[in-house]
């Protein structure tokens, strides 16, 4: 019989904390793809790479792993609209979801500051849309504040249902390897995600399903890395929009994270982030928005300082995809824009363009 993917709550029911009278709302998230990259292998001189392309998620992000349960508590709790603050994927995501709860969606974006891929979405799935005069850290301000005094859910990743649905990403991977990884790298925003994979590893290892928790590798972009300066950034810049955060709300846990699992955080240049995005796409087949480069970008650069520890498997989660914030792709190593070249439909004066002799 045909087995179609149920999603992330059914596929994972007795390991999250659902029962059978809670409201399911999903679009069949999570069973993305873990794709082999020996050409990234080879660059970081490691025995084995994978990317997790959380690119593949209906709405083309992590975040609907965690929307699913968010949203289906919120159903199940009678809430009528839910409230997310966002750089774009987490407005994308919960406006989808409300959609498919009956639900409506407010979301709080930095004006001006979030990619036209994520606002088309918020857009297309009717989200009431309000661009903030501030960043990220003060729509999440925000955000909480209404949820506090006002009858709106709050769907952000302070809810814990939030990383409960991001957890089950660590589960897939153990299913699909068969083994956890030895390292285990992503970009590091809010620190939800890095959060959550602490978490189902965690619950991997309890059960006897591992014996080594992954180190756990949080990057930043350097211009808004406070995990790297000990303290939160008043004004975060870069290029990487989605991780365009100054004060990560779950910093504690994304502290008992690195401590629990011998893990680390970095920081790499929005140029480093730019060379891996292009690499990613270029030699691994794998095309993601830039701030999903942000991990890979940082092993690199670790395996060029000599800092990176000697690991022979690693998993990096690419957050999402490449059609999101497609502009940097349209742009060569100097910032130029990319523009294929006009020709007339005449087959011999094509092939003269493309080099090509005629078969003899
Ligand atoms: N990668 C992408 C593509 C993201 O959108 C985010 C966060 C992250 C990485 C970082 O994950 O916050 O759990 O550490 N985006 C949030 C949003 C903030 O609003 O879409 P994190």
């Amino acid at each position: 019989m045909a087995h179609q993917w149920r999603g992330v709550i059914r596929e994972y029911f007795d390991r999250l904390p659902f029962s059978e009278s809670d409201a399911i709302v999903t679009l069949g998230e999570g069973g993305t793809p873990l794709i082999e990259a020996p050409a990234l292998a080879k660059l970081l001189d490691v025995g084995s790479v994978h990317l997790k392309f959380e690119g593949m998620n209906p709405t083309g992000s992590f975040k609907d792993r965690g929307m699913t349960t968010a949203v289906s508590k919120a159903k199940s709790s009678g809430a009528k609209a839910v409230i997310a603050a966002s750089t774009g994927n987490t407005s994308a995501s919960a406006a989808a979801y409300a959609v498919k709860g009956g639900m409506q969606s407010v979301v709080l974006v930095p004006a001006g500051k979030i990619s036209w891929g994520k606002l088309s979405q918020a857009v297309a799935h009717k989200a009431q849309i309000l661009q903030v005069k501030g960043n990220f850290d003060d729509c999440l301000r925000l955000a909480r504040e209404l949820s506090e005094n006002y009858p709106v859910f709050l769907v952000n990743s302070v809810n814990p249902d939030r990383l409960q649905g991001q957890k089950t990403a660590a589960f897939e991977i153990f299913d699909a390897l068969g083994y956890a990884p030895d390292l285990h790298a992503m970009p590091l925003g809010n620190a939800g995600n890095i959060s959550a994979y602490h978490l189902g590893y965690r619950e991997d290892l309890d059960a006897g399903r591992i014996s080594v928790l992954p180190k756990l590798w949080g990057i930043q972009a350097a211009g808004s890395a406070p995990f790297i300066q000990g303290s939160p950034v008043k004004k975060p810049e870069t290029i990487a929009t989605a991780i365009r955060i100054g004060n990560p709300a779950s910093w504690d846990l994304a502290q008992a994270a690195k401590a629990d699992t011998d893990g680390s955080f970095g920081a790499v240049t929005d140029k480093e982030i730019l060379w891996m995005h292009r690499f990613l796409s270029q030699e691994c087949g794998v095309f993601v928005e830039p701030s999903s480069a942000t991990g890979a970008a940082g092993l690199y650069k670790a395996a060029k300082l000599g800092t990176l520890p000697k690991v022979n498997s690693i998993v990096v989660t690419v957050t999402g995809h490449g059609l999101k914030d497609p502009d940097w792709a349209l742009k060569d190593e100097a910032g130029r824009s990319i523009k294929p070249k006009k020709v007339a439909a005449v087959a011999d004066s094509v092939a003269g363009i493309l080099g090509l002799e005629r078969n003899k």
